[in-house]
């Protein structure tokens, strides 16, 4: 097997996750702040698409674009002046697809103190120079841990599609009339039934 990235190696060779892992460290600065002071929530979105990127193309050797996001939820706020790091790995690949997981830690530089405000993951899909998906080297798995991920990202897959499905259904299921009664208790006033 040619060593990734090398002239000899061609499209078709395994990568280790190790290859592309990529970690992005950023000092939260004051224009980052929302309006009550902390780190605005878009600013580690568009971090995380950033880091999602370089991990996904570095895999794949080509262009890629972001097409989903699972898992942002926010379980701690950051501050303005921590030091937040965004550590990419690629979880998965598909024949086009790879999904990059990614932790983002927030570190205060005074206290030395870190926290783990959430862990995401983004599905990112190759394009070749068309702007088509195209297909990305296979994944070597060079340890149990990136193999576990792979599974459980197979998992989380195939429980996202039902999600999607039932998603769907429920959205073009949904007749006012039949569960008006469903907004009993819930805090919204219906003015128009019709
Ligand atoms: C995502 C996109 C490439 C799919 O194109 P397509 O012609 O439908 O291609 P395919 O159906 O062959 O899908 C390509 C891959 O994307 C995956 N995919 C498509 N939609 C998906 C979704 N909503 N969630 C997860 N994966 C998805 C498919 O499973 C397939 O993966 P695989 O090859 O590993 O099996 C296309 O819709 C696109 O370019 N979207 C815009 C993405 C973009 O510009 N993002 C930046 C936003 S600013």
């Amino acid at each position: 097997m040619a060593n990734p990235g090398s002239d000899d190696s061609d499209g078709s060779d395994p990568k280790p996750v190790s290859y592309s892992r990529t970690t992005l460290t950023e000092l939260m600065i004051p224009s980052y702040a929302n309006f009550g002071g902390r780190v605005h929530g878009g600013i580690l979105l568009s971090l995380m698409d950033k880091v999602a990127y370089a991990c996904a193309a570095k895999h794949a050797g080509t262009y890629c674009v972001t097409v989903s996001v699972d898992g942002v939820n926010f379980r701690q706020p950051v501050e303005v002046g921590e030091l937040v790091s965004l550590m990419a790995s690629v979880n998965y690949v598909g024949r086009t697809s790879l999904v990059v997981g990614i932790k983002v830690i927030a570190e205060n530089v005074k206290t030395g103190v870190v926290k783990h405000t959430n862990t995401s993951y983004f599905t990112m899909v190759a394009k070749d120079d068309n702007e088509n998906p195209t297909e990305v080297p296979p994944l070597l798995l060079e340890t149990p841990e990136d193999a576990r991920r792979f599974l459980e990202t197979m998992k989380r897959r195939e429980l996202r599609a039902s999600y999607a499905e039932h998603f769907d259904n429920a959205k073009t299921r949904m007749l006012l009339s039949e569960n008006l009664s469903l907004l009993a208790g819930e805090r919204c006033v219906v003015l128009n039934q019709d």
